[in-house]
């Protein structure tokens, strides 16, 4: 009863705005990596009116299972799998989808999940101090609480929470996990709020603690901003992407990825020692983050720090056309066929191409190959020969 009570009063954030940003195009391929509840799944899929389709990922089976049926009920062109969104590109190579014409994250955790006692993710309601988001994973929150050392948990509260009073609060877990372990999200709210007091803002005194335990536990941040790169890079020409992050250490990477891929200088070193690639492959579509009006605030207290970003892909340069800074010959292993395709990188990048990165453009692209690098017209060259010599 609970359960169905959350799924009506479910609210997606920032709707319109979302829309407007990925431009849905009717028989475009979208991806949405956090299917949550299917809020934005539900409205990008009634924009592609039945064409095209919608992939959707979401590490929490129970909230994907029921979404999923509730979405095929309506809609035959929508497919849900329980993943991290991480795995997106294995996920696209393995249905041999080359590029992607619109993809949207909605980072954290759902309301669902907030308002969920027994998931243990609100210092409000009493419950497991567990956290994960996927339950076929290992470790909980509490896992981390009765077992990390002290100067960890320091490190911990400060690095994802942001946490002043970080040393304080681990010295009284070291205190009092030495009397007994902790079981509950009460167990360590109550010890928080006793180490920093009631608090007099609008934020409860355990809501930093409870988000870097979170992070840690769902693994929210590592990764995130090689996954940006690597989404961009599998998007079609056009084709853009729209990021909601909730707090700023989400927003961060976020910002700096998109004005890295934007060919801004994001390490603020004078020129003649900045090592940015400074090769523009998006446009950025929101100068500044959109924020939810104070209306959409009011009717959904969640919104309030809930922060939008989007880039466009850029088409490709005529002239990077025209003079590729080296080719890759594609052999195809079935008929023995052989292509050569020019690769998107400027001669000044080619010299800090990892073989990771253009294997991961190739994988975006081809299904069956073997790599034959080139270099003009100096014929077929051994990786390690190319690597070492360039
Ligand atoms: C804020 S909710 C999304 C709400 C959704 N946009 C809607 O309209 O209902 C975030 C969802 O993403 C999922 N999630 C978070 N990190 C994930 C990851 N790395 N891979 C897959 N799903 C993830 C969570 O389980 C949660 O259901």
């Amino acid at each position: 009863m609970e359960m169905i009570e959350t799924i009506v009063d479910h609210v997606p954030v920032l709707t319109q705005q979302v829309l407007e940003a990925l431009r849905v195009r009717e028989g475009g391929t979208y991806v949405d990596c956090t299917l949550g509840f299917g809020g934005h799944a539900k409205e990008i899929l009634s924009q592609l009116r039945g064409r095209g389709q919608l992939l959707a990922f979401d590490r929490d089976r129970e909230t994907l299972e029921q979404t999923r049926q509730r979405l095929a009920a309506d809609f035959d062109n929508f497919q849900a799998f329980h993943e991290n969104y991480k795995n997106l590109p294995i996920v696209l190579r393995h249905l041999q989808i080359p590029q992607l014409d619109g993809c949207l994250l909605d980072l954290g955790v759902s309301s669902i999940q907030l308002d969920s006692p027994d998931r243990g993710f609100s210092f409000r309601l009493e419950g497991p101090l567990d956290m994960r988001m996927d339950l076929q994973q290992q470790t909980t929150a509490a896992d981390l609480v009765n077992e990390l050392p002290e100067d960890s948990l320091v490190e911990l509260f400060r690095k994802y929470g942001e946490e002043r009073s970080a040393r304080r609060i681990a010295a009284a877990v070291i205190e009092r996990r030495r009397r007994s372990r902790f079981q509950t999200t009460t167990d360590l709210a109550e010890l928080v709020e006793q180490v920093k007091g009631p608090g007099s803002g609008r934020l409860h005194p355990a809501t930093r603690v409870f988000q870097a335990l979170r992070i840690e536990v769902n693994q929210e941040l590592a990764g995130l901003d090689e996954f940006l790169k690597e989404t961009v890079s599998l998007l079609a020409p056009g084709g853009r992407l729209a990021v909601i992050s909730f707090h700023s250490l989400e927003d961060r990477i976020v910002k700096r990825v998109f004005q890295m891929e934007a060919g801004k200088c994001i390490c603020f070193r004078p020129v003649e020692l900045c090592t940015c690639p400074r090769k523009q492959t998006v446009e950025v579509l929101t100068k500044k983050p959109i924020r939810p009006s104070q209306t959409e605030v009011l009717k959904n207290r969640r919104a309030r720090s809930a922060k939008l970003r989007a880039i466009e892909k850029k088409g490709e340069q005529e002239s990077d056309r025209k003079n590729p800074a080296f080719e890759l010959e594609t052999l195809d292993p079935e008929t023995g066929w052989s292509t050569s395709a020019p690769v998107p990188l400027d001669p000044q990048q080619r010299f800090e191409a990892t073989r990771m990165e253009l294997e991961s453009w190739i994988h975006s692209r081809l299904t069956h190959y073997e790599l034959r690098p080139r270099i003009g017209n100096k014929g077929v060259t051994p990786w390690s020969t190319f690597f070492s010599n360039n």
